[in-house]
């Protein structure tokens, strides 16, 4: 080995050495655990039997979890090529009766899930749904006075529970707790459910804040010390001077926090599975009209997990273990902006529900290389309310069918960040992601001219994804991109050496193992490694340095 090499390796090797250890240490550990999440920097994993696991996600229909539906649920997530099923767990139907728990619908997902090769992620639809409480049972959707709802400015009873109410909250506490205990008692061992959503999309619709008395006095006795000593808030005592115009939401994004986060405490007492609650964050308002952005309580729920009450719900519900971003919009740049509010150290990166739309590779892609645990398209089912007709298109099932048989192997590099990825934009049809000393260049579109910036594609869909596995070895694949390799320059001229291509093998994992099914040379690998979306190709390639310049004496 040359020394370039050498030196290249040792660096390469010791952060090998150190995720090795890493792995051998939380393998003992987890063997026999029940799902958990982990953090290594700031790198997550969603750790499922052992060993960090990719999520790749499919959520049915809000309608689909019956027994009459779920046969038309089992093919499509098959055709995604999906590996979970996110599928809704109703409280009005698990407790139809106050205290008589009926689990026959759990009890069939589990099942489905098995029979189909796949985990589950349950989604408990309690007290919020979509800022609303259409999921809560008849006894309590009956009793106004016993289960009190949230009161707008204007004296209106909203179909919102009161986050206020002690009654409320002891009985979805009490239901969920049940849900987790039964889970457990059905699947405690074999680890088919891996996470659990603890309402859906929760905050008001219709209010800004609840105005119920109870929530009246709890706002007008000030902002409680618990969340001024965690956020260091300078005017603690009273909600309007510690957030001006924004008091009520941040009140109400307080008491929805709280709420839930006791919830989720109540079930992980019964079975600490990770819990994260979905978000129906705030989408910019259209350019055209004269204000700066949504109004709470009418264009999203008000209270809910929103980009602005990360710090709240952090705070107040230290139960939940990720916020995870639902987003349905073409917007990239909103998007970038998303992953970057949601991916922090403390919070893991999970995409609970995207549409249905042609960007779904690109934000997948993007989601991927900023460390995502998972991500997940919603409404896929046969049953013709999102799909029409029995195909998943393949704008969606690209992406999944090429990554998911070398899932295990992108979810541990990507828990060791060694796995990048680079997404079009348009404009920019050119992208460089380091690797230590080596540079990949990504180029977009084709036919690509030697001296010139690459075409990029018409719509900018180009997108690659690159995995290092070895001191000089990667995992490539991509959409309408060509990849290269290079030594970064001035390492390259410092130490006089260069790069170049040993050998590139066209294949895929199986099991965790690499197998070639031919190698790629000439037209495929000369100008970097031509990934077209007609041709859905995974390669692997050994790289290798010498010398830039020859010898004195040879020239
Ligand atoms: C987001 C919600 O979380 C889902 O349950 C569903 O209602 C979708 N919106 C529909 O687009």
């Amino acid at each position: 080995m040359c020394s370039v090499n050498r030196l290249i390796a040792k660096n390469r090797y010791s952060a090998l050495l150190a995720a090795a250890g890493l792995c051998c240490g939380f393998l003992a550990h987890a063997q026999s655990s029940a799902p958990h999440l982990e953090r290594q920097g700031n790198r997550h994993a969603l750790i499922v039997n052992g060993k960090p696991f990719l999520l790749l996600g499919a959520q049915i229909n809000n309608s689909s979890s019956w027994e009459s539906t779920l046969p038309q649920v089992w093919p499509a997530l098959a055709d995604l090529h999906a590996n979970t099923v996110e599928a809704p767990v109703y409280w009005e139907s698990m407790e139809p009766v106050k205290g008589q728990f009926q689990f026959a619908n759990v009890d069939r997902l589990v099942e489905g899930a098995r029979a189909h090769n796949l985990h589950l992620v349950l989604l408990w639809f309690g007290t919020w749904k979509n800022g609303q409480n259409h999921y809560v049972p008849e006894w309590i959707k009956s009793d106004t006075q016993q289960y009190p709802r949230e009161i707008s400015a204007s004296g209106k009873l909203l179909d919102v529970m009161s986050p206020s109410s002690t009654n409320n909250l002891s009985a979805d506490e009490h239901a969920f707790a049940m849900l987790m205990r039964h889970v457990k008692s059905i699947d405690g061992a074999q680890h088919t459910v891996i996470m659990i959503q603890v309402e859906n999309e929760s905050g008001a619709i219709g209010t800004v804040r609840d105005h119920s008395p109870e929530a009246d006095r709890e706002f007008a006795s000030g902002v409680p010390s618990e969340l001024t000593k965690a956020l260091h808030l300078t005017s603690p005592s009273n909600w309007q001077k510690a957030y001006g115009a924004d008091a009520d939401e941040r009140f109400g994004a307080y008491q929805t926090a709280r709420y839930i986060g006791q919830v989720a405490a109540a079930g992980k007492a019964e079975y600490a599975l990770p819990i994260y609650c979905n978000v129906w964050i705030t989408y910019p308002v259209h350019a055209l009209e004269n204000r700066d952005r949504a109004s709470a309580g009418q264009e999203y729920p008000s209270g809910g997990p929103q980009q602005a009450n990360i710090q709240i719900w952090k705070a107040a519900a230290p139960a939940i273990d990720l916020l995870g971003p639902d987003f349905y919009s073409d917007d990239f740049t909103l998007f970038q902006q998303v992953v970057k509010d949601y991916a922090r150290p403390d919070n893991p990166l999970f995409i609970p529900e995207t549409a249905l739309n042609k960007n779904f590779g690109r934000d997948f892609y993007y989601a991927l290389g900023a460390g995502a645990i998972g991500f997940s398209p919603f409404g896929i089912d046969y049953t013709g309310w999102t799909l029409k007709g029995k195909e998943i298109p393949e704008f969606l099932t690209h992406d999944f069918s090429l990554l998911a048989p070398m899932q295990d192997v992108l979810a541990r590099l990507n828990f060791e960040d060694k796995l990048r990825t680079a997404v079009e934009t348009p404009g920019q049809s050119r992208r460089t992601i380091a690797f230590g000393d080596i540079d990949a260049v990504v180029s977009f579109g084709f036919p690509q001219s030697d001296g010139e910036q690459p075409p990029g594609t018409p719509d900018s869909h180009g997108r690659a994804l690159i995995a290092q596995t070895g001191p000089m070895e990667f995992v490539v694949t991509g959409v309408d991109a060509s990849v290269s390799f290079r030594l970064r320059q001035k390492f390259g001229q410092q130490h006089n050496q260069q790069l170049e291509i040993l050998r590139v093998d066209q294949g895929q994992y199986n099991q965790g193992k690499w197998q070639t099914r031919r190698i790629w040379n000439g037209d495929q690998t000369d100008r970097g490694l031509n990934f077209q979306q007609a041709q859905p190709a995974v390669v692997r390639i050994r790289l290798h340095t010498i010398p830039l310049h020859a010898p004195e004496a040879s020239r």
